[in-house]
C-alpha cells in the first residue's frame, strides 16, 4: 500500500501470542489484557534500547473492547482493563516516541468473540482509530466469509486514508482465503495493505516455526513477488524470549525472518526478557537484513538430503545474506559448498557471519568452505563485494 508507510518491514511488539485472551487482571494483574501491560511494554522499548533499533510499534491484539458499542456505536475499551481510554494511552505511547497499533475484524465478531467491524461499520471503526491517535490496524478475517472480505478489506483502506491520519493496514484476509493464487490475488493486496497474513497462527514451539517456514518457502514462486517496499508478507510474530525455542532455534527464526523481509512483531515479555534472547533480537546486522532498503523477499536456494537448508536474499549494494539451516538432531553438521554452487557470481566477497558478530574471511566464489551448523540452528552471513585492495590482501588467506 502506497501510503508512504512501512518502506521496510514494520517492527516492534504485539500482544497475541504470549498473552492471548488473558482479561483476568484480578488474578493476574501483570499479565492480563489491560493499558498497565502496553504501558509496561512501552516503557521497555524506549528504555532498553529496544526503540533506537527500530522496534517502535506497541500493538493491541484481541479482547481490548467492550463487549458493546458505546451509544453513538462507537468502539470502546473494556472499561476495567482500560479505565484511561485508548486516546490517554496513544498519548503515552506516543510521549514516548513510538507508535500504538490496534486490533479489529472484518466480520460480526472478533475470532475472540468481541464486537467485530461489519461493513456499516467500517466507516466509522477508521474514524474511531484515527481520533484515538492510532497508527496501525490488524484487520482479522473470524466470523465472515469470502464475498464479504472481498469488499470489506478494500473499503477499510479507503475509509483509512480518508482519515488522512497515517494508519499502517495489516490485512489478515489471505491468511483465511488459503493464502494462494489464484484465491489470492497478490497484486490487489499490494495496492490496499501494508502486509497481511498469509498463514496459519505461531504458536509457542519449534515445530510451529518450521510448519510456517516450510509453508513460506514452499510456496515462495507465488508469495516473494508479492512482497516489497509498502507490502509485506507476514509469517507471524517472533517467539523469540518466550518459552519454545532453544537458543539456537531462536537465532534460526531471527535469520529467517529477515531472509523473508518478515515484519518484527516481539510477542514475549520485555520486562523478564534473558539476556541471551535480547542479544539476538537487538543484533545490529540481523536487523539491518531485514529492514533492506531494496525490500526484496529472499529465497530458499536448496533442499539437502542431509537436512541442511540454505537460503538467499539480495540486499542493497551487491551485498547479500546467506543462511544455512540445520534440520538435524545428532550434532553440528559440517556442510561443505562454494559460493559458486550458491550462484554468486564470479568475484571474491567479503563474509560476515551474523551471530558470532565476527569478519569470518574474504572468499572467492570457487573457494570450497565449510559451515558447521548446529542441530535446529543457523549460520547467518552477511557478505559484501570485496573491494580490490582486498582482494589482493585476502584472497590467498583463505585456506581450503
Ligand atoms: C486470529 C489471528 C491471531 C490473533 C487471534 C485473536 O487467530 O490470526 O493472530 O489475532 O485471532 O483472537
Amino acid at each position: 500500500l502506497d501510503n508512504g508507510l512501512m518502506r521496510t518491514p514494520p517492527m516492534g511488539w504485539l500482544a497475541w501470542e504470549r498473552y492471548r485472551c488473558n482479561t483476568d487482571c484480578q488474578n493476574d494483574p501483570e499479565n492480563c489484557i489491560s493499558e498497565k501491560l502496553f504501558m509496561d511494554m512501552a516503557d521497555r522499548l524506549s528504555e532498553d534500547g529496544w526503540k533506537e533499533l527500530g522496534y517502535v510499534y506497541v500493538n493491541i491484539d484481541d479482547c481490548w473492547s467492550s463487549m458493546q458499542r458505546d451509544g453513538q456505536g462507537r468502539l470502546q475499551a473494556d472499561p476495567k482493563r482500560f479505565p484511561g481510554g485508548i486516546a490517554k494511552l496513544a498519548r503515552y505511547v506516543h510521549d514516548r516516541g513510538l507508535k500504538l497499533g490496534i486490533y479489529g475484524d472484518m466480520g460480526t465478531h472478533t475470532c475472540g468473540g468481541y464486537p467485530g467491524t461489519t461493513l456499516d461499520k467500517v466507516q466509522i471503526d477508521a474514524q474511531t482509530f484515527a481520533e484515538w491517535g492510532i497508527d496501525m490496524l490488524k484487520l482479522d478475517g473470524c466470523y465472515s466469509n469470502s464475498t464479504y472480505q472481498e469488499q470489506g478489506y478494500p473499503m477499510m483502506s479507503k475509509a483509512l486514508n480518508a482519515t488522512s491520519r497515517p494508519i499502517g493496514y495489516s490485512c489478515s484476509w489471505p491468511a483465511y482465503q488459503g493464502g494462494l493464487p489464484p484465491k489470492v490475488n497478490y497484486t490487489m493486496l499490494g495496492e490496499i495493505c501494508n502486509l497481511w497474513r498469509n498463514y496459519d497462527d505461531i504458536q509457542d514451539s519449534w515445530d510451529s516455526v518450521l510448519s510456517i517456514v516450510d509453508w513460506f518457502f514452499n510456496n515462495q514462486d507465488e508469495l516473494q513477488p508479492a512482497a516489497g517496499p509498502g507490502q509485506w508478507n507476514d509469517p507471524d510474530m517472533l517467539i523469540i524470549g518466550d518459552f519454545g525455542l532453544s537458543m539456537d532455534q531462536s537465532r534460526a527464526q531471527m535469520a529467517l525472518w529477515g531472509i523473508l523481509a518478515a515484519p518484527l512483531f516481539m510477542s514475549n515479555d520485555l520486562r523478564t526478557i534473558s539476556s541471551g534472547a535480547r542479544a539476538i533480537l537487538q543484533n545490529k546486522v540481523a536487523i539491518a537484513i531485514n529492514q533492506d532498503p531494496l525490500g526484496i523477499q529472499g529465497k530458499r536456494l536448496l533442499k539437502e538430503k542431509s537436512g541442511i537448508e540454505v537460503f538467499w536474499r539480495p540486499l542493497y549494494k551487491g551485498a547479500s545474506a546467506l543462511v544455512f539451516v540445520s534440520r538435524r538432531s545428532d550434532m553440528p553438521y559440517r556442510y561443505k559448498t562454494s559460493l559458486k554452487t550458491l550462484n554468486y557470481t564470479p568475484g571474491v566477497y567479503e563474509v560476515y557471519d551474523v551471530f558470532m558478530e565476527r569478519t569470518v574471511s574474504t572468499l572467492k566464489d570457487s573457494t570450497e568452505f565449510v559451515v558447521s551448523i548446529n542441530p535446529s540452528g543457523v549460520v547467518m552471513w552477511y557478505l559484501s563485494p570485496a573491494s580490490d585492495w582486498q582482494e589482493e590482501a585476502d584472497s590467498l588467506r583463505f585456506s581450503e
